[in-house]
């Protein structure tokens, strides 16, 4: 997430989709209306049972495993992040409590009156707070998600006005869990280095320090779940995003691959893990930033905790020059400051992978 700037934007109205949910409306407002193309259609989605599924990551052999162990679970790593750009990591130590508690805080915001949860409202253009990010004129077509993200580290994005009183453990409960996912984090590049046969320290020595940014996103049951998205297709433009998905969730998560929209079946207690837009410009897109959406459900409601994590602003970005080789694997992506990345990612609409265009240099 950049530094909050306001842009002179008008977005239209912006129905809160709690509020329509809860009016018990059959007719969706034409705001979240897809285009034929775009719409969650079954015939494009991969049926469960035909699906070879995202893979598993176990950390524990990774962290404690015998030598055999960790060899297997790397591969397994690497072959992820280039088949799929996704993985789910089980064993990550992570408190279950912990987890659970998160997931009520989030919750219990959530179901607030509408009034209390405007009083962190997310500007039009910004990020933060309460709201729906990514909109920025009143042509666009609206995600059926209310979010509520905040910036945590480093302490300089944070926006304290924008911190909830109410649930009273909330602020409490983000600071904990952030604390292990940063850990989780860390401990993931340096993984994901090793499996690239680079040096472990690798990212987080040119990452400085790293900003991290938390985003809860409610997804209401909707009354034609074939008409709307939850969360328009795109990537991420993180290094790395976990997502947490709420206990007992319908299926609503989709990754993209080879053209088909892959559901991301919930593991329990797992924590799933995408490669952002940084790691595949520093891989030079050997490790992919999978583009993926959300869809919703007819009778069930939906919760995804998500943290960004990604290099400090001020940070060059570009291929790591081992990993580029001018004559059969040259460069795909130009060098560019992180920082300029950011604003550019999040002055945009979210739409596929169009805002990784920003670093393609075009193919000769
Ligand atoms: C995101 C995202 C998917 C989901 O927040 O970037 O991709 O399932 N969320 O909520
Ligand atoms: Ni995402």
């Amino acid at each position: 997430m950049a530094p909050v700037f306001q842009l002179p934007l008008n977005v239209g109205q912006i129905d809160d989709v709690q509020e329509l949910k809860k009016a018990r409306k059959t007719k969706v407002p034409d705001r979240f209306v897809r285009d034929m193309a775009e719409r969650p259609i079954l015939g494009t989605i991969r049926a469960p049972l035909l699906s070879s599924s995202i893979p598993v990551i176990d950390l524990k052999k990774l962290m404690k495993g015998n030598k055999e162990e960790f060899h297997f679970e790397i591969l397994k790593l690497s072959a992820s992040c280039e088949e799929w750009g996704f993985f789910q990591v089980i064993n990550h130590e992570i408190e279950l409590d912990l987890l659970e508690k998160i997931e009520k805080m989030a919750m219990e915001f959530f179901m607030l009156p509408v009034e209390e949860k405007q009083k962190y409202p997310m500007a039009p253009g910004t990020v933060q707070g309460y709201g729906q990010a990514f909109v920025f004129s009143e042509h666009q077509k609206l995600d059926w998600c209310n979010m509520f993200a905040l910036g945590l580290v480093p302490h300089s994005i944070r926006n304290p006005k924008l911190w909830p009183t109410n649930p009273p453990m909330f602020s409490e409960t983000v600071e904990a869990y952030s604390r292990d996912i940063r850990k989780l984090c860390e401990d993931l590049l340096k993984f994901i280095a090793l499996s690239l046969r680079l040096d472990e320290n690798i990212f987080e020595e040119m990452f400085g320090v790293s900003v991290q940014a938390i985003r809860m996103n409610y997804y209401p049951a909707c009354p034609r779940p074939d008409l709307v998205l939850g969360l328009s297709p795109h990537s991420d433009g993180s290094a790395l995003t976990v997502l947490q998905q709420g206990k007992g969730n319908a299926v609503g998560l989709h990754v993209l691959k080879n053209d088909t929209w892959v559901p991301v079946q919930p593991v329990e207690n797992a924590l799933v893990i995408n490669i952002g837009d940084t790691i595949e410009v520093l891989t030079n897109g050997r490790y992919k930033s999978s583009e993926h959406r959300a869809v919703t459900h007819k009778e069930k409601d939906r919760l995804s905790i998500v943290t960004f994590y990604a290099p400090s602003y001020d940070v060059e970005i570009g291929p790591i020059q081992k990993l580029v080789d001018d004559e059969n694997n040259p460069s795909k992506y130009r060098r560019y400051n992180h920082g300029e990345y950011s604003r550019h990612y999040v002055t945009n609409k979210l739409q596929g992978k169009k805002t990784l265009d920003f670093a393609k240099i075009p193919p000769k």
